[in-house]
Formats: structure tokens, C-alpha cells, sequence
């Protein structure tokens, strides 16, 4: 674990690039992906690609960007992913997706502010529910979800392929709405 817990950190919502901004989000998602993944993708794709993805995620109208910051870098990301609008019934639902920190800012506590600043962004949007999926093998995530009140309700035997083996995920929903939320 970190020893140094003063090192100033923050999540916030991103809606623009800034400085260092993508050259930083490139390359905590190079390293999450080298260190494992569990995000997505299971070998960093070439950087201009890497690039063109998150540029492309700020221009998206029903996703939102939050990132971490460890001392002003950004050092990890989660999205939240707001129902189309020709989706009424499930316009009360959103997703969260491509939640992830470098290995190198993990243990300073934001992994839960990031869950937690995409549930806020969740409720602001007027949804009701946040749903996810998780591979099994990561169980850090799976830690945090579970601590903040996510309801596992599902698995999947067949849910991705990983070095040639299947490897099962589970499927978790958080009532957004605090008289709801299981404690
Ligand atoms: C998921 C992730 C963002 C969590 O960030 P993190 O900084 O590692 O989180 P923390 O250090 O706060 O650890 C989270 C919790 O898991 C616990 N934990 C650590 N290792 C664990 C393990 N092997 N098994 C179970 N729990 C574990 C920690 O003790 C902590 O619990 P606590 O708050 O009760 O002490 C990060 O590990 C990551 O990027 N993983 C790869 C990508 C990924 O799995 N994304 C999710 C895809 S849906």
C-alpha cells in the first residue's frame, strides 16, 4: 500500500483535454491494461488509437468522463453511460464502464471516490439505477462495488475471453435512490 496518504487527490467530471490531460489518460491505461486490465482491452492498443478513444468518448452525448487525479495527473478513469434516448424503458438506468486506476495510484482511496463521483453524476442525470459488469478475476473491483452497496444478480460462465480460456462475470445493479440502497 502507499505510504504517503498527503498527496492531494481528486475526481472530477472531464469535459475537455487540458495540458498533459490525454498523454496522462493514455498512459494510466496502458499500464491498467499491462498490470491485467480487466477493463476491456488485453494488450494496449497503439497510442494514436488509445487516443483517438478517449477523444472520441468526450464527444459522445450519452457518456460522461471522470477521472482521478494523484498530485494534479490523471492517473484513472470510470465512464457513465446514460440510456439513449429511444431506450423510455430503461431511461431510469445507467452504466458504468471502463472503471480504472494505474497500478501506481491504486491504494489511495479513489477507486471508491470514483465509483462514488459516477453515482452522484448518475443521480444529477435523474437515473435511478447504476449497473455494471466484472470479470471475477477482479476481485479489487468486486471489493469496492460490493462495499458500496452493488447487488450482485447475475454471472455469466461465458462472459470473456482471456488467454484462451473463458472466464466467467458477474452483473451488479445499485439502487441509486439512498431510502432503497441496501446499507
Ligand atoms: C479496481 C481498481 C480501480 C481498484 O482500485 P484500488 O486503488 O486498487 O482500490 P483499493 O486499493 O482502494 O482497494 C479496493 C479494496 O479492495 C481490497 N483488496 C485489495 N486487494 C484485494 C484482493 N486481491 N481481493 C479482494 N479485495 C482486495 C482493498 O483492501 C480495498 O478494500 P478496503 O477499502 O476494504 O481496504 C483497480 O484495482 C484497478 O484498476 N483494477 C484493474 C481494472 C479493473 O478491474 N476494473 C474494473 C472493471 S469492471
Amino acid at each position: 500500500m502507499p505510504e504517503d496518504h498527503s498527496v492531494p487527490r481528486k475526481v472530477e467530471r472531464l469535459t475537455e483535454f487540458q495540458g498533459t490531460d490525454l498523454h496522462d489518460l493514455c498512459d494510466a491505461a496502458e499500464a491498467a491494461i499491462v498490470d491485467g486490465g480487466g477493463f476491456g482491452w488485453l494488450a494496449p492498443p497503439p497510442r494514436q488509437m488509445m487516443e483517438s478513444y478517449w477523444k472520441g468518448i468526450l464527444l459522445v452525448p450519452e457518456r460522461d468522463l471522470f477521472v482521478a487525479r494523484l498530485d494534479g495527473t490523471i492517473c484513472g478513469s470510470a465512464q457513465l453511460v446514460r440510456p439513449t434516448r429511444n431506450n423510455e424503458a430503461g431511461a431510469a438506468v445507467g452504466t458504468l464502464s471502463t472503471f480504472f486506476l494505474a497500478p501506481w495510484s491504486r491504494g489511495y482511496g479513489l477507486a471508491v471516490q470514483l465509483v462514488e463521483r459516477v453515482s452522484k453524476g448518475a443521480r444529477e442525470a435523474g437515473l435511478e439505477v447504476l449497473q455494471l459488469d466484472v470479470r471475477e478475476t477482479q476481485k479489487r473491483a468486486i471489493h469496492v462495488y460490493e462495499q458500496l452497496g452493488f447487488q450482485r444478480w447475475g454471472r455469466n460462465p461465458r462472459y470473456a475471453w482471456v488467454d484462451g480460456d473463458w472466464v466467467s462475470g458477474f452483473y451488479y445493479y445499485r439502487d441509486l435512490d439512498p431510502e432503497n440502497e441496501a446499507s
